[in-house]
């Protein structure tokens, strides 16, 4: 610590310390306009000027230092700040009354109540530009922009989407979207991240326009009448009284609307974010204190809400008789379901019967879920859609380190010198934890490389793009670890104090040479030795992978080699090191984790273990079964071949998101009795004897788990839609139909008993995850947790790793002269997996339609394919019918198809292979022929999507721009006009 003086008084602060936090946090109080803490300083609006032995500076942009002698309080710096806000004013209507953004958090009135302005003295000046309202999500008031520069800097540095900047050389600057673009038609993602910070109105969400004041929801007229009224009585009454009214209509809202703090339920990131709902109408999304996200969000979380009040969701049970369904009661389908399922256990045992848990669901719901089918039903026939993805990463990390879970933080990922990115379209099906990648490799001097079969956005930030051919990554990567080997690269002090089978490892490696690699890879020699070099140079390296890597018939071993490669550098127990296979949904860690698997118990305990077993039936009061259930690709299997008969599934799209989609719909077809738990009427409801209305994340409690091993608490925000029930209640009124006697009044209750269970989440309890808290397990029972694993040891007896040999095999499904080109699939940004949740929400439809198929430039010409041809693509398992895209993001004969639709899933033309250890589709493994169709549609991509923007990077918000402007002086030094008329 140093000390500094602030007025008067020493105060001890953080050497390095920002002085406006200093002053902030040792009780004193600046005002600061632009300064915001997740952004840093970006010096633009001059507010928070203070004295430092002398001199006026931004406090801001100020670090402290020993024996500083800090006012905040003289005549001098009160002259420079009012004048600073003044300039601003003149930039701002204040018109609060009426303003939708007069909730309490507007920093311009805050500031100007902390200053005690009354009256402006550099008149408000229009500026001369049209609001622009052509983005779905939010709009964009110049008249109101501050020219604070926020926006800019979130875009640039945070979101690194490198879309906004300020024309400050400009006579009358704005914030521009492309260079000038209009929002609709530039390349902004609506990650929302700039209407977050906005300080103002400037930029607001359109759902709260209208919506969230008390005298805003007014027609155009009277509302501008209004604001001419207000600016009217200005100056008469000073801005004091007009203050007082506007803070009057302001605690008006605070009885309406309220705040609830929920946890994203889309991708794996774990954002979290408060909800501000006025009775069941969504105003906004405010991202602000959550441990993964902080001010961050994408598309999804931050607007991609239409599906909480759509008129589609289920709301009552529904009952298919002679092949149609009639709304049914509770009671009648619950009693359906009971005698269905005792009848089908009487008749053919328990293990006729399977479950599969919802990664969408809460960690209590699947928790419930296994309990159901191993204490009530009594079978481990229990599966989750982690088999979809994520078991192989969790095979790979098993075999070698010993926890299945990412081996760090997110914050790690920051940290690393090196990121190497395999198989994974981070920037759009993990955007949050992208932001932190660009955003370290753009400012902080990252490295980043990023092997995959499209030119994605993160391939093309990277300083090394890879593609190899498809499914050689454990080739090139164990190529990578046997150079290393045996150029003396590795790290042998760690491997000798840390890692058992080098000797069989070395030796496992030997068919791996460089020129191997490259043949078989068609990676160049050279480059493999690049990526070689800059591994060994990196002091910390992060590997981040996905389903690129996952859904291979090798998945499980290139995850594996992934880990060995980590090993052999060295790359684990350090902060900035270590392997993140990124979790694809909200809770796919959770619902592992929580039982819902069938080999495991509740902590990855396996259900083979007398004394494991002996621990839940004790607590359960049951024998539970001991040998391991069919995974739900052996389910799909046993359907077909007579040995399963019902079927009790929870949110999960499984017609269609299963691989070979069209045998799995056969399958359906065959139960003897399905009960499918939805929000909607899905694909798969379609094959369903019973349906249940389940809730969504918005209208329930409990935990959910993200890929960096985060348990979050998500709060109800809205009461069940009349005839919904949270899922956890339903399960139990399931099993108590089934004689259970389950008495949980919370979901709370059920944590506890998970708690009492499950060493790995021992110290798990709602308290400690009260409001924003979170716990990365494994958590002791005294609430310690492990944000970075393996501090100490490796989750093995011996507390060492193992090195753990792999094979090449190559790809199953592979090309031949009937099906030529392969077929990749993956997500997209703005849709989440089919797209049942997010086509539900307008303006995402309005940015993507329909899904597409994307296809080189070089085969559209060779194929006469233009963007929006019509195409048939046939596989060995089936055809879809898709437009095409032209896009240089895939190459040569590879093709890419999102997974976002239902009418042509692209899981009709995937196989039924899997990863030999695991079971997990081989849904990359794909060949298909392309029969190009005479008709030629529109692009389905519109042009308002942002893939068509232009960006315009630069190094942030630029102020020294505003600072060279002729007539900026700083505040403090006389009075100056920041805008000059033309
Ligand atoms: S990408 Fe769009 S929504 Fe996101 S910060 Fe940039 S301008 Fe704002
Ligand atoms: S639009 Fe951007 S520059 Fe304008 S007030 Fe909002 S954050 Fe500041
Ligand atoms: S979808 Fe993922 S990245 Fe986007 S807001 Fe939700 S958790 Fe965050
Ligand atoms: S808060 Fe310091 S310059 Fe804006």
């Amino acid at each position: 610590m140093v000390k500094i003086s602030i007025d008067g008084v020493v105060q001890e602060v953080k050497p390095d310390e920002l002085l406006i936090e200093a002053i902030n946090r040792t009780g004193g109080s600046v005002p600061h306009v632009c300064y915001h803490p997740q952004l840093g300083p970006i010096q633009t609006c001059d507010t928070c000027m203070v004295e430092v032995n002398g001199s006026l500076v931004r406090a801001c942009g100020t670090r402290v230092a020993d024996g500083m002698g800090v006012s905040t309080k003289s005549a001098e710096v009160a002259a420079a700040q009012v004048e600073a806000f003044d300039r601003i004013l003149s930039n701002h209507l204040l018109y609060c009354t009426v303003c939708d953004n007069n909730n309490g958090n507007c920093t311009v009135h805050n500031t100007t109540k902390l200053l005690a302005i009354e009256h402006q003295r550099i008149p408000y000046r229009p500026k001369p530009y049209e609001v622009d309202n052509t983005n779905p999500f939010y709009r964009y008031d110049p008249d109101q922009c501050i020219l604070c520069g926020r926006c800019v800097e979130a875009c640039q540095n945070v979101e690194v989407n490198e879309t906004l900047s300020i024309n400050w050389e400009d006579p009358n600057p704005r914030v521009l979207w492309d260079g000038g673009s209009t929002i609709g038609e530039s390349s902004c993602v609506s990650c929302g991240h700039c209407v977050t910070v906005c300080p103002c109105n400037a930029l607001m969400e359109k759902s709260m326009l209208g919506h969230a004041g008390f005298f805003t929801a007014l027609r155009k007229s009277a509302l501008t009448g209004m604001i001419d009224v207000v600016k009217g009585v200005e100056p008469e009454t000073g801005y004091g009284t007009i203050l007082q009214v506007s803070e009057a209509e302001e605690a008006m809202r605070e009885h309406r609307i309220r705040k609830t703090k929920t946890v994203c339920t889309y991708c794996g990131v774990g954002c979290s974010f408060d909800v501000w709902t006025k009775d069941r109408e969504i105003l906004k999304i405010v991202p602000e204190h959550g441990p993964a996200n902080g001010i961050s969000t994408c598309v999804k979380g931050k607007f991609g809400w239409g599906h909480i009040n759509s008129p589609d969701r289920l709301t009552t049970p529904l009952i298919r008789e002679d092949g149609t369904f009639r709304q049914a009661s509770w009671d009648e389908a619950l009693s359906l379901i009971a005698r269905r399922l005792s009848e089908i256990k009487e008749h053919d045992g328990p293990d006729s019967i399977a479950f599969i848990s919802s990664s969408k669901c809460t960690n209590e719901e699947s928790y419930l879920m296994q309990k159901l089918a191993r204490a009530v039903v009594g079978t481990n026939n229990i599966d989750n859609c982690s088999r979809y993805c994520q078991s192989p990463a969790t095979m790979g990390l098993f075999r070698t380190v010993g926890y299945g879970g990412d081996s760090g933080s997110i914050a790690d990922m920051e940290k690393a010198d090196l990121v190497l990115i395999i198989g994974s379209n981070t920037a759009e099906s993990h955007p949050v934890i992208a932001t932190r990648v660009k955003s370290s490799h753009k400012l902080h001097g990252q490295k980043l490389i990023v092997s995959d079969l499209r030119e994605h956005e993160m391939a093309r930030r990277a300083d090394l793009f890879l593609h190899p051919r498809p499914s050689t990554d454990l080739v090139w990567l164990s190529a990578i670890s046997r150079y290393l080997l045996d150029n003396n690269l590795a790290d042998t002090k760690f491997l000798d104090q840390w890692a058992n089978g080098l000797d069989e490892y070395r030796k496992s490696l030997e068919p791996f040479t460089m020129e191997a690699a490259s043949r078989i890879s068609g990676l160049p020699e050279e480059t493999l030795r690049t990526v070689a070099r800059m591994i060994s140079e990196a002091k910390r390296m992060c590997i981040l992978w996905a389903m690129g890597v996952t859904q291979h018939s090798q998945g499980s071993d290139t995850s594996t080699a992934i880990s060995n490669l980590l090993l052999i550098t060295g790359n684990y127990m350090r902060p900035g090191t270590g392997a993140y296979p990124l979790r694809g949904h909200n809770n796919v860690q959770g619902a592992s984790d929580l039982g819902s698997m069938p080999n495991t118990l509740p902590g990855y305990q396996s259900v083979d273990n007398p004394e494991v077993r002996q621990r839940f039936e004790t607590s359960w009061k049951v024998a539970l079964p001991s040998t391991k259930g069919l995974d739900n690709h052996q389910m799909v299997e046993a359907i077909h071949g007579g040995k399963l008969k019902a079927m009790y599934l929870i949110g999960e799209e499984m017609s269609i998101v299963d691989s070979n989609a069209n045998y799995v719909g056969n399958a359906f077809a065959k139960l003897d009795f399905f009960v499918v738990q939805d929000i909607f009427f899905s694909n798969t409801c379609q094959y369903a004897n019973v349906v249940l209305p389940g809730a969504p994340s918005l209208e329930k409690e409990g935990t959910f788990t993200s890929t960096e091993r985060r348990i979050q608490r998500l709060y109800e925000v809205f009461e069940p839609l009349e005839g919904c029930l949270p899922d956890w209640k339903i399960i139990q009124e399931v099993a108590n139909r089934l004689g259970a006697g389950w008495q949980y009044q919370h979901p709370s209750e059920i944590m506890d008993e998970v708690a009492s269970l499950t060493p790995m989440l021992a110290g798990v309890s709602y308290e400690r995850l009260a409001g924003y808290k979170s716990l990365q397990w494994p958590v002791a029972a005294d609430g310690s947790d492990e944000p970075l694993l393996y501090t100490k040891r490796f989750a093995f007896p011996d507390g060492k790793a193992r090195l753990f040999p792999v094979s090449w095999i190559g790809p199953a499904d592979a090309q031949d002269s009937d099906f030529d080109l392969h077929l990749n699939n993956g997500r997209l940004l703005e849709h989440f997996h089919e797209g049942n949740l997010t086509y539900r929400t307008e303006g995402i439809r309005e940015k993507v339609p329909d899904t597409f198929v994307e296809v080189s430039p070089e085969l559209a010409e060779e194929r006469g394919i233009q963007s929006g041809t019509w195409v048939q693509l046939v596989s060995r398992y089936g055809q879809v019918r898709v437009r095409a895209v032209v896009t240089d993001r895939v190459h040569g004969r590879e093709l890419y198809m999102p997974m976002n639709s239902v009418e042509s899933p692209v899981n009709r033309l995937t196989s039924s292979h899997t990863d030999a250890s695991t079971n997990t589709p081989a849904y990359k493994e794909a060949s298909v022929h392309l029969k190009v169709l005479s008709e030629v549609g529109e692009n389905p991509l519109p042009r308002v999507n942002s893939r068509f923007g232009h960006p315009t990077p630069q190094s942030g918000v630029e102020v020294e721009r505003k600072w060279k402007r002729p007539d900026y002086v700083t505040p403090g030094n006389g009075l100056v006009q920041l805008q000059t008329m033309k």
